[in-house]
């Protein structure tokens, strides 16, 4: 598959992230269907408004249309999810753990990243864990062109390596430096708390940041 194979980007969330990556999306000239918990007809008149230009359907509309499914719900919601829809998508978590939101989620308080967890949970989805450092406002405040001096670059992590490459696609176009940190496990290095998390790097810095933190952790 090619990055212009990528056709159709689908979002589980229409909140602040959900919506900013929708009309960025939207912008770059994707098709784009949105769900939440709601039936679609209920968030029509939302997205008319927020994201004009993009698509309510249901979870399991937008898992099957979409080229790439987004996960922009709120973490503590992940088992709503029914993991056989998401089988073989190549699916982006922008979902991050924050208990004062979230409340206390045990499972989410050992050493591995929330997104080793989803992936656990959806075994199927190749799964790429990217967006969760920076701000929803910041999503449209900062997108600049390709090639732009001081671009703002996001990192991404996951195991499938040809899904990074084509998420790392959908990142250049909808406006920020792409920097593969590698497979899942490396998505710990710009969790929360992290010294990337909410950091505005430029490529060169965001590689250099992510090795210095491999290399510190083994
Ligand atoms: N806010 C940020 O700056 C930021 C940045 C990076 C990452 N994140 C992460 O991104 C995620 C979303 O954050 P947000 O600030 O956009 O949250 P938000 O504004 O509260 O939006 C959450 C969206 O998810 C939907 N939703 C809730 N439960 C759902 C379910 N079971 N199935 C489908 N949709 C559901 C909600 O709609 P209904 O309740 O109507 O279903 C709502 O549209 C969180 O995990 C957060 O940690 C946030």
């Amino acid at each position: 598959m090619q990055g212009s194979d990528i056709k159709t980007i689908g979002i589980v969330g229409a909140g602040r992230v959900g919506t900013a990556l929708a009309r960025r999306a939207v912008a770059a000239g994707y098709d784009v269907r949105i769900a939440t918990s709601k039936p679609p007809a209920e968030i029509a008149l939302l997205l008319e408004i927020m994201v004009p230009g993009a698509h309510p359907a249901t979870v399991e509309a937008v898992a099957a249309a979409a080229d790439i499914v987004i996960l922009a719900l709120p973490l503590s919601k992940y088992r709503d999810l029914e993991p056989k829809m998401f089988a073989g998508k190549i699916v982006i978590d922008v979902m991050n753990y924050w208990a004062p939101t979230d409340g206390v989620i045990p499972e989410f308080e050992g050493s591995k990243s929330s997104s080793e967890i989803v992936q656990d949970y959806l075994p199927k989805a190749r799964l790429v864990r990217s967006f969760n450092h920076i701000g929803y406002h910041e999503i449209e405040e900062e997108a600049r062109p390709s090639g732009h001096p001081g671009r703002r670059s996001l990192a991404l992590a996951g195991n499938d390596a040809d899904a990074r490459r084509l998420v790392a696609g959908f990142i250049d176009r909808i406006g920020f430096d792409p920097v593969e940190a590698g497979d899942l496990v490396r998505s710990r290095s710009f969790a929360t708390g992290t010294p990337v998390f909410g950091a505005i790097l430029g490529h060169d810095e965001m590689r250099q940041r992510l090795q210095d933190l491999a290399e510190s952790t083994g």
